[in-house]
This record gives C-alpha cells, sequence and structure tokens, in this order.
C-alpha cells in the first residue's frame, strides 16, 4: 500500500478551471441526512469548492469549511454569492487544524480521503468537536472501488473499510447508519457510474 497525500497544488489545479469539479449541487447522502435537520452551526471539512457547505447555507446553516484549497475557497467564495449566502472557509489543513471541543451541530464531507495514517490521528480529533447531540454524516468510497472507474483514490491506503473506520471513529457515538452500499453516481465526469462506498450518519452521544 503507498501512503499518497495528494497535495495543496494539485487540488488547486483540480478547482482552477471554469467547471465545477464534483459539480455545484450538494452530494446527495449528504443532503438526504441534513435537510432533516435543525440548522445550527456546520463544519464541512474538505468541502473543495464549497458546494455541501454553500447548499447548507441556503438551508439556514451557519457553514463552515476548512480545507487545503485556496482555489477552493475562490470557488467557495463564487457560488456562495450566487446564492446570497456566506461560508467562513479557512485554508487550512486537517493534520494541523485545532478544533475546539463541543463546537460544532454538524460536521458533514463527501469524499474526505486521506492516508490511513492521518484518518486515524486526526478525524477523531475533529469529531471531538461536536456537541453532545450533533451530527457527523458522511460518504466515501469503500475499499472495493479500486476495482471501479466512477472516480476516488487510487490507493487503497486512502479507501476505507467500513469496520476500521467504525473501529476509529464509532466510540461515543450514536450509530444512526453506518453500511457499504452500491450505488450510481452522476456528481460530474469524475464522480459518475456505478460506485461502492461507504455511508455513515452518527450521533454524540458523550
Ligand atoms: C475529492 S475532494 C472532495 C471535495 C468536496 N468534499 C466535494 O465532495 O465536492 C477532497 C477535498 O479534500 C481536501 N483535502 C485533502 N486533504 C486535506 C487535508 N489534509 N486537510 C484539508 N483538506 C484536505 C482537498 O483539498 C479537496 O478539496
Amino acid at each position: 500500500m503507498s501512503n499518497v497525500k495528494f497535495g495543496a497544488d494539485a487540488w488547486d489545479a483540480r478547482f482552477s478551471g471554469d467547471g465545477w469539479a464534483y459539480g455545484r449541487e450538494p452530494n446527495r447522502w449528504l443532503e438526504e441526512r441534513i435537510s432533516p435537520l435543525t440548522s445550527g452551526k456546520g463544519l464541512f471539512p474538505g468541502d473543495g469548492e464549497g458546494r455541501n457547505a454553500v447548499w447548507a447555507a441556503t438551508k439556514g446553516w451557519d457553514a463552515h469549511v476548512f480545507d487545503l484549497s485556496v482555489e477552493g475557497q475562490k470557488k467557495c467564495v463564487k457560488l456562495a454569492n450566487e446564492n446570497s449566502v456566506t461560508v467562513t472557509y479557512d485554508v487550512d489543513d486537517l493534520e494541523t487544524r485545532d478544533f475546539s471541543p463541543q463546537e460544532y451541530d454538524l460536521i458533514a464531507c463527501s469524499w474526505f480521503h486521506v492516508p490511513w495514517s492521518i484518518f486515524t490521528t486526526n478525524y477523531p480529533r475533529m469529531l471531538n468537536s461536536l456537541k453532545v447531540g450533533g451530527h457527523f454524516i458522511t460518504e466515501g468510497y469503500h475499499t472495493s472501488q479500486i476495482e471501479m472507474n466512477s472516480g476516488g483514490p487510487t490507493s487503497l491506503d486512502l479507501l476505507w473499510n467500513l469496520d476500521e473506520v467504525m473501529e476509529v471513529i464509532g466510540d461515543g457515538f450514536e450509530i444512526v447508519h453506518a453500511a457499504v452500499e452500491s450505488t450510481i453516481l452522476d456528481e460530474s465526469d469524475l464522480h459518475r457510474g456505478k460506485a461502492n462506498v461507504v455511508r455513515i450518519h452518527l450521533v454524540k452521544l458523550n
């Protein structure tokens, strides 16, 4: 297994064009799960061009993003302006970001894959910033996606095994949903077709 870190330069290159790398619409799983929730303060880690955070802001959420990409930040500002909403977007790295405990009502991310050693050290730190009763909602690619051509990391080190992920992040949470699912993606040319995904929805217990 290689430990590939796709750095800020690569994400900037992806987001610097006129188009929208993953579309302008929110991720469908996040939209489905967030829509019934009462709005509050939400963190959208690794939100790239800001499609999830901007959509959430239109639904009344106080939406915050951190992401490595300056170009992603510019796109997010553009999308937010087009939707007459504001999103707070910090260009920042999961590995070095400080998280305050009990800050967010929601943490939601789509395709926020990082090398496994970074995941195990930093996802729990990040989730500790949820309030008691706060929601964590995510969609990521399953390890079996390595055989598919509908998007996602090309290294097993970044792909998710559900049991391993839950072992790292599940303590202290009610599991509302945690499953490996086969779905048809239609987000953009980068994420289109049959895909094997991990969908998780947790609520913080303590
Ligand atoms: C596949 S893109 C997904 C973007 C967005 N979540 C979406 O679904 O449209 C992954 C995003 O994670 C960000 N990212 C990767 N590693 C990161 C890190 N260590 N800290 C912060 N952001 C990171 C990238 O800059 C990129 O925007």
